[in-house]
Parts: C-alpha cells; structure tokens; sequence
C-alpha cells in the first residue's frame, strides 16, 4: 500500500533517560540538539498546563474559590491541589451559565436537546456532547472512527463531554494534573454554538492542542459562546483520541496509526452533513486550532478524507513542518508497547514485518493493562506518540508535497506569538527561567561557551557548535549592558526554541502554500495580557493569544483592561471576517493588512495601539533550523 522507512535509528529525543528530563536544573546537562527536540514536543504540551488550570476553572460550577486563585496568579495553588480554604470576598461567579429555555432541533440522525443562553444580550443556542463517531471501546479501539448511528427519541445535549482518555504521567510531568475524573475511552463527541435565528453561517471548527496527547474541549478556555456571538459565526469544537488510543501505529488496515486524526476528520464530515440545521453554512467551513491542533490543520489540507470538507484555515502556534523525526517513530513505540503487554519480543523482526498476530494479541489485552504501558512508555519519551509519516492518512511529510498536489484552501490565516520559547524555558528550567522573577542564568559569554559545548558534547563539530552559538548570540553581544542583562539572555535562548519550532517551520509551511498559490496572511501576536501569569520577561509567550480569540476578555472584563478588551474584540472580528470571506478585514488596523510573500514575511502585528505591518520577523530563524534538519539526516 505504502513504503514505510524501517531504519532503527534511535530517536534523538531518548537521550535523556531519567525522569527528571525537563527539569534539569542546568543547561548544561543536555546537549542542544537533544533538548530542542525534546521540547519541540514540549511546547505542544503547554495546552495542558491551561487545561489544568481552566479544567478548575470549568469545574468553577462546582468549586468557585479555586478559579479565583487563579486568576490573581496563584498558579501553584490549582496544581493538583484545590485550595479550599482560599475563598475571599470576589462577588460574582465565572464561568457561570445563563440558560433562558431549553429548545429540541432535529438533525439527519435524530434529535437533540440543548438550550438557549444569554451572552452578553446574545442570545446562543448550545448543543454540547453532539457524538459523531461510535464509542471507540472494546472492538473499535484503536480502529478508523465509525460513523454515529441514527437514534431515537430525544439525546440530551446540555454536558460537556468526557474528555478522552489521557495519560496521567505526562501531566504531572510538566506538573499539572486533571481533576476531571469522568476522562473516557467514549469520548467522540462535539460542541456547537451559533447565535439564535442563524440561517447558513459561517462555520468555525476549532481542534484543541495539547501534543497529541492530552486536552479536552470540555474546559472554559474552549467555550465557544463568546466567538459565536461576538463574531457571529457558528461555532464548533471536537474531540479526538490521545496518546496510545489516537496514535498507535501498527502500519495495517487494522491499526492503521492516526486513528486521532480519522476522529477530526469523521467530525469534519459529520459538521459537513449537518450543520445546516444549527444555522451553519456547510460551504464556509474555517477550521483554526492552536499548537498540536494547528498541525492537525496543516495535516488535513494536504492528506485527509476531510481536505474538500473546509473552505480556509487558521493555523496558531503550529505547522506540519516540524523536524520531520517528530513525525517517524511509529515503530519503535509500538514495538516497546507490544513488548510490555507481552504480544511481541525483538527478534531479527521488526514488527511491522508481520503485525496481524500481534494485533490479534493487542485486542485480548485489557484496557487497564494498555493505559498502564501508555504511562510506562511516557516515562522515557513525554510525547511518544505522534501523527507518523509516511502511513495511510499521511503519505509524505509535508515538505515533500510537490507543486502537482491539489490543496482545496484559497486563503490561510497563519502566526505566532511574540516569545512563543519562553514557556518552554521556564517548564524545562523553572528553577533558573522562574515564573516571576528574573531569570537565575549566567552571563551571556559564558552561555556562548557552554552552547559550544554542548553541542561538540553531543556529537557536533566544533565549527557546528560555534555556528549555533553565534546565531544564538545573535551578533549584538558587544552591548556589554544587554550581555550582563538576564532578561535579555533569557529572550535569546527563548528565541532558539521559538525559532526552531514554530517561526522557521510557520515560514515553510507558507512557502509550501504559496508555491500552491494559496494566499496567505501572517500575524504576530503581541498583546501582553493583564491577567497574563507569567513573569515580564516572558512577555508573550506559546497559548497566549487562545483566550483573545475565545473572547476572555469580554466575557470577565474585571480581569482584563480596556488595551485586552479592544485587542480580544478586533481579533474575534478579524478571525470571523476572515471565516466568511477569506479577506482581512479594513477597519481596525493602522495599515492594510497585506499577504505574505516567499521573499518578504510581511506580518500584522496585533497589539494595543500598534496594529501595524513588520516585515521578516526573525528572518535568521531557518539558519539554526537547517543546521539542526542537517545534523539529524
Ligand atoms: C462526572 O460524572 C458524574 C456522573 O456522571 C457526574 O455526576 C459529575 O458531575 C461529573 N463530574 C464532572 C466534573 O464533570
Ligand atoms: C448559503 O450560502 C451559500 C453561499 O456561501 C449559497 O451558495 C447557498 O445557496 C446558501 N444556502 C442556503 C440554504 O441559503
Ligand atoms: C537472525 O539473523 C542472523 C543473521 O542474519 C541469523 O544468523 C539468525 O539465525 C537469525 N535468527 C533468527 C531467530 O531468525
Ligand atoms: C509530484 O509528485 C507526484 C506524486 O508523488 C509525482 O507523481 C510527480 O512526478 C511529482 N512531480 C514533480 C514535478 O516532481
Ligand atoms: C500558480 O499561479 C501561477 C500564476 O498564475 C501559475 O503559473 C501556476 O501554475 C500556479 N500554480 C499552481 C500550483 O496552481
Ligand atoms: C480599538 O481601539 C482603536 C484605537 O483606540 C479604535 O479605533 C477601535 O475602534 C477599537 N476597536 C474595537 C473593536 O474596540
Ligand atoms: C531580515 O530582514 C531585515 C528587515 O526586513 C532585512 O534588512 C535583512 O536583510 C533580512 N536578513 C536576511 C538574512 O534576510
């Protein structure tokens, strides 16, 4: 069917074989190399500390003192531990729902009852819980999604939906735990929004991120109610398998890999047939996600049985065109996986050689016993099951798509936010890159130094290693001010991880596009939120911008400003605008916002104030880039 690479080449991202990985306390300790990849993976996780976070806060319904705790910053507090003691005098109630009726609509499978709310005198009709797919437990699991059967009499649509399934250890690693106890394997199901009296809408599908392996849409950060009505536009959100259940790949029409990604697209068809009766226009579909979602998007523009199912794209803080070993290790973890439940031992084959007998194991083998091997293999690898290249639903990595292939998107909204690395920084070194404070590092010349070491410690030339110092350094270390200002320091080793994982693969992807006459509009996000809980040298970091456009900002004004205000209602306009009718909108901005081009990466900036056009926003960052992709071929 389809030529799968089958060198064993140990992932580079195994070099770390203790659990503390991530939490070094010295730079040093890893090599560069290593490290880069390593969080790459990282920085799609960062979903999940908000997860956690408004995870509590969805949970605010029934626990209101812990949300305000986070809210006044007291990240701490809402890791694991509800604070029960730590309510105090704040008088209203977040989160909270304003139902004014409930109302029953039929679609082609059966009815549905949902209700209507009040958002800021909107009024939203809201069906939460829509399942598209068939549970995906006993013999389903690991299967290609199964589309939802018709039913009778009326489904309660008024809950959020378990989030899926989700490894525990990886969310106490970065540290952060769910709460949510109702997590499920049954968990393919949808959220829709769409303002009352809607007729043929634009439709908005947002795929959360959270590295492919944790997350949920059942959390106040994804509510849709405020886009819909702020921005007019029908509003949806799905689920998708994580980890071992939406990952695993066993190269066979049995377990095919991607299974995730089938769920996306099984709900982009479902959207597609039916939306129509809650007001959407199934011909204006814009999908837009952030981080692993946004390279779900980027997957499912070039191979997906969903590619003709949308009209645009709005990809956030994330591109299919990462270093290409993040999308390759399907064999290896399903051969450790199998190892453990004791379906498989190494031998001279590998086990894509012959994988029906295995997989034949695979499905006697009991759920609690495949959730255990999934934490087991976490704890060598954080993020060890990703979307594999090549495999059924993705033949060739992204890069290698050439200017025959057929996309169905005409126009593309794309970005990044002003320090997307700095988070990365302070999860993999929060002892150093601290969350309030100053960053605790060394001088700037010493940092040069041990770059340069590192990277000939793990193998790299000398001459290598000294490249990657320099573009690390940047070439402005003669300010003998700024080399001995920390914060400076910390934005530049910042800018390494933002470079390689998001600028230079965001600039590739454009590339791609626009070889495909795509147009493409690029932003910078650089609004530095008042409710922001990170430290200032932070500034603007991966995950920010999500609230803007879920319109936070708007629906608890007391905890934003007037700049957040203006910069979340211009967003949520800019985005619906764009759903509708693939243009940026003219008001708004201090200039028009125009395209992007392969020679120039013309950008708007979206700030407070300063919603003006830049150009070639770190344009040095595929430098680094490519002298990493060199160094792993
Ligand atoms: C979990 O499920 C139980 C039973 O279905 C329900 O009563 C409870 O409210 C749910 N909890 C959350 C946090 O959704
Ligand atoms: C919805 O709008 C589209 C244009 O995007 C139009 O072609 C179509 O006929 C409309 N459908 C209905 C049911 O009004
Ligand atoms: C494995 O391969 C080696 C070398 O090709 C061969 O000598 C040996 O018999 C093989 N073992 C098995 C179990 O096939
Ligand atoms: C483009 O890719 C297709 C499919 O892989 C291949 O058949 C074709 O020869 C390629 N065209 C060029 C110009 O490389
Ligand atoms: C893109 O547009 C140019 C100019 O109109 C045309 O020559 C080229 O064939 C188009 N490329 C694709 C992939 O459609
Ligand atoms: C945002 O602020 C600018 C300048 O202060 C103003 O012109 C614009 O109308 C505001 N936009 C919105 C949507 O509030
Ligand atoms: C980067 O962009 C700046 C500003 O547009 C430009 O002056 C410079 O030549 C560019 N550098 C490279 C390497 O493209």
């Amino acid at each position: 069917m389809f030529q799968r690479k089958r060198n064993g080449k140990k992932c580079p991202t195994n070099h770390c074989d203790d659990n503390d990985c991530g939490n070094n306390n010295d730079v040093n300790n890893s090599s560069i190399s290593s490290l880069i990849l390593r969080y790459f993976l990282l920085i799609l996780i960062v979903g999940v500390i908000v997860y956690q976070a408004f995870n509590n806060y969805h949970v605010i319904t029934y626990v209101s003192h812990s949300v305000k705790s986070f809210f006044r910053g007291d990240f701490d507090n809402i890791i694991g531990i509800v604070n029960n003691d730590d309510d105090d005098d704040q008088n209203y109630v977040l989160g909270e729902t304003q139902i004014l009726r409930h109302m029953v609509i039929r679609t082609r499978l059966g009815r549905l009852r949902g209700f209507v709310q009040n958002v800021n005198g909107v009024e939203v009709q809201t069906f939460l819980s829509v399942p598209f797919g068939q549970p995906p437990i006993d013999k389903l699991r690991f299967r290609r999604t199964r589309p939802i059967r018709k039913w009778t009499g009326i489904k309660d649509a008024t809950e959020f939906p378990s989030p899926c399934i989700q490894s525990e250890y990886t969310q106490r690693l970065f540290p952060v735990h769910i709460i949510n106890q109702n997590v499920s394997e049954d968990c393919l199901y949808l959220n829709i929004w769409s303002p009352i009296g809607s007729r043929n809408k634009s439709v908005m599908v947002l795929i959360h991120g959270g590295l492919f392996t944790i997350g949920s849409i059942s959390v106040d950060e994804y509510d849709g109610r405020m886009l819909a009505a702020h921005g007019d536009v029908v509003v949806v959100t799905i689920q998708y398998r994580l980890g071992i259940f939406g990952f695993l790949d066993l190269d066979s029409d049995r377990i095919p890999g991607n299974m995730g990604l089938f769920d996306q697209a099984m709900a982009l068809k479902w959207i597609h047939d039916n939306i129509r009766y809650f007001g959407g226009n199934p011909n204006s579909i814009t999908l837009f996600g952030t981080s692993a979602g946004s390279i779900s998007i980027g997957f499912h523009m070039f191979a997906s049985p969903a590619q003709r199912l949308f009209q645009r794209a709005i990809l956030q803080s994330g591109s299919p065109m990462l270093l290409k070993d993040a999308f390759t290790r399907g064999e290896i973890v399903a051969e450790k996986f199998a190892e453990i439940i004791g379906c498989y031992e190494k031998g001279n084959e590998t086990i894509y050689d012959d994988p029906e007998p295995i997989i034949d194991c695979i499905d006697q083998t009991p759920f609690e016993q495949i959730y255990k091997a999934q934490d087991e293999i976490v704890r060598d690898n954080p993020v060890p099951f990703m979307p594999t290249i090549p495999s059924e639903y993705i033949q060739n990595l992204i890069g290698d798509y050439n200017e025959s292939t057929k996309i169905w998107q005409k126009q593309v909204l794309m970005g990044f936010n002003l320090n997307e690395g700095a988070l990365m920084l302070h999860l993999s070194y929060p002892k150093i890159y601290t969350r309030h404070d100053v960053p605790k590092h060394r001088h700037l010349q010493q940092v040069r130094q041990s770059v340069v070491t590192m990277g000939v410690d793990s193998g790299l030339k000398e001459s290598t290693s000294t490249a990657m110092a320099n573009l690390l350094i940047r070439g402005d270390d003669h300010d003998q001010e700024e080399n001995n200002n920390p914060i400076v320091w910390a934005r530049k080793v910042a800018d390494l991880f933002s470079d390689v994982m998001f600028v230079c693969p965001t600039y590739q992807f454009i590339d791609k596009l626009l070889s495909l006459n795509t147009t493409t509009y690029l932003y910078l996000f650089a609004q530095r939120s008042k409710n922001s809980k990170w430290g200032e040298w932070m500034q603007v970091t991966h995950h920010d911008e999500i609230n803007f456009i879920m319109g936070h900002p708007l629906r608890y004004p007391l905890f934003y400003n007037d700049d957040d205000r203006n910069v979340s209602s211009v967003m949520i306009k800019t985005w619906t605008h764009f759903a509708r009718t693939g243009e940026m909108p003219e008001t708004y901005f201090n200039e028009k916002w125009q395209p992007t081009t392969m020679e120039q990466k013309k950008f708007m900036q979206l700030k407070a104030g300063n919603m003006r056009m830049g150009n070639n926003f770190h344009n040095e960052s595929c430098d680094l880039y490519n002298l990493l992709a060199d160094y792993l071929n």
